[in-house]
């Protein structure tokens, strides 16, 4: 693919892990795909090209390290403070003598702590190197990494910052979830086959369940991050917010990209604690996954043993709207669970009358409490990784004399069908900010909305003195969290 002018990319923070876990093994793999582009790593450091080119190919391994030193020769460093507009005129300097120049299209990667992006883009802004104002001038354009501010009231200085600087279409807001195929698919899915329409609202869905598991920990030298931002700031109200006003949100008028953000808009609008919810924050102990131990977050390297940062959490949200009144999303996400998995189950409504029995543990289940429930045979499973894939479960009559029904599945997986999955979600993304297209990414509005609620969650925390509780890790997180299902309503997915 030619693209035209070549293109400068420029990540700032390039010592985070980021850059070595996501953004170089994407950016080798579009090289190999004939991307044409050139990487400038500016951090803090001290380095040399080469150390840093060492440094990244360190990191990686087979087809993505050796894509990486076909495209050696074409990545640069910088050492400088992204506070210090000298730092930045150096920058500026190194870039312009580079062949391409200033005739280059910039992308500037903002791979930061959140509170450096807006001295970042002022001294960035200082130097000129934001400045696109004429049709015939090089593109300038700006990813912003999440978290995207810390709360609602940062992230709208934020914006302002940045809308001081440049304009909406500079601005490309990332959050991976959206470039995963299977949560493209959530949106597709839903608009392309009209027979869940009908069934998709507070008439026959009982409620929606989202998880976001995972076996990793917090990495070696995420702890300064993760330590400031914990469960909710980190997951929760960027992706696991996402996937949920996918599910949810009203038909857009076309594939427009302004048309689709709008409704994903208004779902977030809509979002809502229950009365009296606070939900459950927690932190992983000490315990182990498959067989290997594991050390608990405070033991982590770099965790502050005064540490409040919550690895886990999970909550029961309502959207106050007609279609969803009354239905809860149950969202949770933890760090060190036995496996990793993200997935959606839409439970749809029992049957008004049981006629049948169920062969597999009866039809009837009694509670603790003597509530008698009846099991719900329909289940839409929308699996997001690592199986990519969507089932659909039912009862059907077991073969036999009786009335007994037996559980069964409609499933379609998609490496099966389609193949091992291509472009990764940031390979997509660098990708589209190269060539303009920000749909997969954020705006404003919905970035605010989304805060709106995590806030309200902190807030409650706060308010109410939630306890912070501790799960083994390899546990499913602390038995407090199932309680979010009320009565008959049913239990956490185990994947
Ligand atoms: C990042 C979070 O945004 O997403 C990490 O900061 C998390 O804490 C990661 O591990 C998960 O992404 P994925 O694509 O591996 O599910």
């Amino acid at each position: 693919m030619n693209m035209q002018p070549p293109v400068q990319i420029i990540i700032l923070g390039a010592s985070g892990d980021l850059t070595s876990r996501k953004l170089v093994p994407a950016l080798a793999r579009l090289s190999k795909g004939g991307t044409p582009f050139r990487l400038i790593g500016l951090s803090r450091r001290p380095m040399t090209d080469e150390a840093f080119r060492l440094q990244l190919g360190d990191a990686l391994v087979g087809e993505e390290l050796e894509a990486f030193q076909s495209m050696a020769e074409r990545v640069h460093y910088v050492s400088g403070d992204v506070q210090s507009p000298e730092d930045m005129g150096r920058l500026a300097s190194r870039l312009d003598q580079l062949p391409e120049g200033e005739k280059a299209g910039r992308l500037f990667y903002l791979s930061l702590r959140p509170d450096l992006f807006i001295p970042a883009v002022e001294s960035l802004s200082e130097c000129g190197l934001l400045r696109q104002t004429e049709p015939s001038d090089p593109w300038r354009r700006l990813v912003a990494e999440k978290p995207f501010g810390h709360d609602r009231i940062s992230a709208q200085a934020l914006n302002r910052a940045l809308h001081d600087r440049l304009r909406e279409d500079q601005i490309y807001r990332i959050d991976h979830y959206l470039a995963k195929d299977t949560v493209q698919n959530l949106f597709a899915f839903r608009f392309n086959n009209a027979i869940f329409e009908p069934l998709w609202n507070r008439q026959h869905v009982e409620l929606v369940e989202i998880t976001v598991a995972e076996e990793l920990g917090v990495e070696r030298g995420r702890a300064g991050y993760y330590d400031s931002v914990g469960a909710l700031r980190d997951m929760l109200q960027n992706h696991m917010l996402q996937i949920l006003a996918l599910i949810a949100m009203e038909p857009p008028s076309s594939l427009d990209p302004e048309a689709i953000r709008d409704q994903k808009v208004g779902v977030l609008k809509a979002l809502r604690l229950p009365h009296g919810g606070q939900g459950v924050r927690a932190r992983y102990g000490p315990g182990e996954i498959q067989g290997r131990p594991l050390r608990g977050y405070l033991q982590e390297e770099g965790v502050p043993g005064d540490s409040t940062a919550e690895t886990f959490v999970a909550v029961r949200a309502m959207i106050e709207n007609w279609r969803w009144a009354g239905v809860p999303f149950l969202l949770r996400h933890g760090k060190r669970l036995p496996k990793r998995f993200t997935e959606v189950k839409v439970h749809f409504r029992v049957p008004p009358i049981q006629l049948f029995d169920r062969m597999e543990g009866g039809a009837l289940q009694t509670l603790d409490d003597g509530t008698v429930c009846r099991l719900r045979p329909n289940l839409l499973t929308l699996s997001i990784q690592p199986r990519e894939a969507l089932s659909l479960s039912f009862g059907v009559k077991a073969p036999g004399s009786g009335q007994a029904m037996a559980p069964a599945e409609l499933a379609f997986d998609y490496r099966e069908r389609f193949g091992p999955s291509g472009a990764t979600a940031y390979e997509r993304l660098l990708q589209d900010a190269m060539q303009g297209d920000a749909t997969l990414f954020l705006r404003t509005d919905e970035v605010e909305a989304s805060w709106a609620f995590a806030d309200a969650l902190r807030a409650t925390w706060e308010g109410q003195g939630t306890p912070m509780l501790e799960y083994p890790s390899g546990s499913w997180g602390p038995p407090e969290a199932e309680a979010l299902f009320q009565g008959c309503e049913g239990a956490w997915s185990r994947g």
